[in-house]
């Protein structure tokens, strides 16, 4: 997995080290219930397995992958993550698509954006054809920071990976190798 840099911020895999912080924003329910499993995590435990897990795909070949998103800090080392940004196969397909939070103490500093737009840039320069942001019609945090990196904006569509009986629908934006030259 490569590690990917930003005028601001480092890409890193996620260390078991980071377990308690990603936790910190897991268990937090105004993060969990924008995310495609949106049950908050209870125990340390999940978020060390699912740093294990993670790390799994770190040797890995190919551009997917969970990105711990940690601030560049001038003459220091390694920092907390204050977000995570990932490209994984969206459940139940073989489309891409694109995962972004970030702790609330992080947030209005354009790190997201600036994460989620690397990333993208990654992906798409290693192969990926397209690359899907999927979110809750009403998230529009979210859809500020897909509009402001210049993700194609499809609309509020019945969405076939992530719909429900209790709401079909999720805004639909798409990221293509020529929108990110
Ligand atoms: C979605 C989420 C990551 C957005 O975080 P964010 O900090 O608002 O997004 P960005 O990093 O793009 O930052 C944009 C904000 O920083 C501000 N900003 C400050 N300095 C900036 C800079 N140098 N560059 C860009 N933006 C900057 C922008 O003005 C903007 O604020 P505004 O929304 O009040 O206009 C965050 O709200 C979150 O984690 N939500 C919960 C989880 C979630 O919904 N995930 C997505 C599931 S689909």
């Amino acid at each position: 997995m490569t590690i990917l840099q930003t005028e601001r911020l480092t890409l890193r895999p996620w260390a078991p080290d980071d377990a308690e912080i990603l936790l910190e924003m897991r268990a937090n329910p105004e993060i969990a219930k924008w995310l495609g499993s949106p049950e908050p995590w209870t125990d340390l435990e999940t978020a060390t397995n699912a740093i294990a897990m993670w790390q799994h795909a770190v040797n890995a070949d190919g551009p997917l992958g969970t990105w711990a998103i940690v601030p560049n800090v001038p003459n220091k080392g390694d920092s907390a993550p204050v977000g995570s940004v990932s490209l994984g196969q969206i459940r139940l397909g073989d489309e891409i698509e694109i995962g972004w939070y970030l702790h609330p103490g992080a947030v209005g500093r354009g790190w997201a954006a600036e994460a989620a737009a690397t990333t993208i840039r990654h992906g798409l320069a290693s192969g990926i054809a397209r690359i899907w942001a999927l979110m809750w019609r009403d998230n529009e945090a979210s859809a500020k920071v897909a509009r402001r990196i210049g993700m194609r904006e499809l609309g509020v569509l019945v969405d076939p990976w992530y719909g429900s009986e209790q709401d079909a629908y999720s805004r639909m934006f798409v990221a293509r190798p020529d929108m990110f030259e």
